[in-house]
């Protein structure tokens, strides 16, 4: 999980490759370098942040039109300047980047060790370069080699490569980890996202699992395994690189939060009209015809995107009246699920490149089954991998803490889930008509939520200091407490469980104490005495309680400490709204804690490993 950018044309290189590590540092910050050609390899590298390599670029500066940047996010090897990218074989004659890893590192580093190479990192990566090294030394065509030793390597990489004897060339080469390569005027890019070099192209190529690309000034030449050329269209990017800045805000995730009125009428917009009686998703076949031959569906996901998909489960069971199995796509893909062509399958990603929902997909994929992915990145593995795609329209997501992502997903779930119910009429045309209306209000009661954010900074700021957090409701406040619980978790910090209510009392009732913190969700009417019962249990043994209640609910405020309302709705929109409290709470807590919002320790924004 790591950020690669290069260049090649008559600019200099190191401006350019530190501007597109900039936007890549989402991706893994715990070191980053550079290789730039100037009548050879000149390579600068450090631990830390980008920071730390802008100060040592300007002790040691790097001239030359041809580079590559790397930063990391380390799994083999601890954060290091020596594990750090780039890596070079032991004449310094080629550098290379990687973002993946390599499955089986083990056996090939010690063959090359056993034909006399040298290994100074802790690093998968390395043996790569020494590899495509063991090739090119054969017949002296680091094309050939290329092709030669990611033929050997299993596991997943994004490589970038750069030689003394090909000084105006550039080479890529991707499995399973995301690379783009973006086509210039007199100059190419390559990018683990287009970010990186949208200031410079709009134009992008997206290379495809098990090729290789080789870039010049004036040209790009995709190959496959076999060297036969492959062609490919131009994807042209539509969206701005304003889109990927922070338009004035202090961090992304603020930034990301306040977007999501505009995210969630951007979602409706080509989906549901005021004047027509269905649900409309293009390119995704829901129709009675295409359902009838399911017998279950199955929601994959990781991390919040799951969170999203628990939302879907309930959404479908309960308007469709059909069982759903949700599963973490770490644990389905080795359950040995029973699937087959009579499955349907969602996956639901943000960055479209997370290791384990993609394995998910591909493994359902082998067994017959449809999949569906519900996914942010246009463009991504995920999304040209699925069989069909409803894209979530929520820009690009910076800050690794998902937002607007979480809240496009959810939004996606009430599309899939309606049209589900109404081809299987279980709703009515009444019912469908009231869905549809709450939808269309959901971005003014979004944004009548973001309206009142001062009140959850001083909320933060009061509670800031707790040492447990507890979250708990029951339905569908269950599914959105798991959602709270670990945004505070991830910017925070903050020891947070999420519990459903009834739960409490078979035992982590004995862990409350006056330092807990309770959040309890109450957007659930129907559950709403019984959650103000499991209240009052905990604050009668010495918690707080911050309660997130509908408007006109108002008796929880003779349990709870504190009351955060939000606008009232219908029962399956209330999932959406009831979180975006819980987002600022977390970031205003983060804030006052000081942490580092955007970029939370140990984490990255993109899993792109397993
Ligand atoms: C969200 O705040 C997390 N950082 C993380 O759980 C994320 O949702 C998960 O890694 C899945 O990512 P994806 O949506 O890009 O697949």
């Amino acid at each position: 999980m790591c950020g690669i950018v290069g260049y090649v044309g008559e600019k200099q290189a190191t401006p350019i490759l530190m501007d597109g590590l900039k936007s890549l540092e989402y991706r893994g910050y715990d070191s980053a370098g550079v290789a730039v050609y100037d009548n050879g390899l000149n390579l600068v590298k450090t631990k830390g942040r980008l920071v730390e390599l802008e100060k040592r670029l300007e002790e040691f500066p790097v001239t030359g039109i041809v580079g590559i940047g790397h930063t990391r996010w380390a799994t083999h090897g601890e954060p290091s300047e020596i594990n750090s990218h780039p890596h070079m074989n032991e004449e310094s004659s080629m550098a290379v980047v990687h973002n993946g890893i390599i499955e089986n590192y083990m056996e090939i580093r010690d063959d090359l060790l056993a034909k006399g190479h040298v290994f100074v990192s802790e690093t998968d990566t390395e043996v790569a370069v020494h590899l495509i090294e063991h090739y090119y030394n054969q017949n002296q065509d680091l094309l050939d080699a290329v092709i030669l030793a990611i033929k050997e390597l299993k596991g997943s990489y994004a490589l970038g490569v750069i030689h003394e004897d090909y000084p105006n060339q550039l080479i890529a080469a991707r499995k399973d980890s995301p690379l783009v390569l973006g086509l210039g005027e007199g100059e190419n890019f390559i990018a683990s996202d287009i970010p990186a070099i949208l200031k410079y192209t709009r134009n992008v190529y997206l290379l495809d699992d098990e090729e290789v690309a080789v870039l010049t000034k004036d040209s790009i030449t995709i190959y496959d395994l076999y060297r036969d050329v492959v062609t490919k269209d131009i994807f042209k990017v539509t969206w701005d690189v304003a889109a990927a800045e922070k338009d004035g805000y202090e961090h992304f995730m603020m930034k990301e939060i306040m977007e999501q009125p505009k995210v969630i009428k951007d979602m409706l917009a080509s989906r549901i009209y005021d004047d027509v009686d269905e649900v409309r998703l293009d390119n995704v076949d829901l129709s009675k015809e295409k359902l009838s031959q399911y017998s279950k569906i199955y929601i994959v996901a990781c991390g919040t995107a799951y969170y999203s998909g628990l939302v879907g489960k309930s959404l479908i069971e309960r308007l469709a009246r059909i069982p759903v199995i949700t599963e973490v796509a770490s644990e389905f893909r080795y359950s040995d699920p029973i699937i087959d062509k009579n499955t349907l399958m969602i996956v639901i990603s943000q960055s479209g490149e997370t290791a384990d929902t993609l394995a998910a997909l591909r493994l359902a994929q082998a067994a017959g089954t449809h999949v569906i992915g519900v996914v942010n990145a246009v463009g991504s593995t995920i999304a040209r991998e699925a069989d069909d795609v409803l894209y979530t329209l929520a820009g690009p997501e910076i800050a690794v803490a998902s937002t607007k992502a979480y809240s496009a997903q959810v939004c996606a779930m009430y599309l899939i889930a309606t049209k589900i119910a109404m081809a299987y009429d279980k709703i009515s045309i009444e019912e469908f008509r009231i869905i549809r209306n709450e939808l269309f209000m959901l971005p003014s009661k979004i944004k009548s939520i973001l309206d009142k954010k001062d009140q959850l900074k001083a909320l933060a700021e009061k509670y800031a200091d707790s040492k447990n957090v507890f979250y708990i409701g029951r339905g569908l406040d269950f599914a959105v407490s798991m959602e709270g619980a670990l945004k505070i978790k991830e910017i925070a910090y903050l020891h947070a469980e999420p519990y459903a209510a009834g739960e409490l009392k078979h035992g982590p009732i004995a862990l409350i104490e006056k330092s807990t913190l309770l959040v309890g969700l109450l957007a659930q009417e129907e559950f709403y005495d019984k959650t103000i019962s499991n209240i009052k249990e905990v604050k009668a043994r010495g918690a707080k309680v911050l309660a997130i209640a509908m408007e006109g609910k108002n008796s929880v405020e003779k349990v709870a400490d504190d009351v955060f309302y939000i606008p009232r709705t219908h029962w399956m929109i209330a999932p959406l709204l009831a979180n975006i409290p819980q987002q600022l709470f977390a970031y205003y807590i983060a804030c006052a804690l000081g942490r580092d919002v955007d970029k939370p320790r140990n984490l990255a924004k993109s899993v792109t490993v397993e």
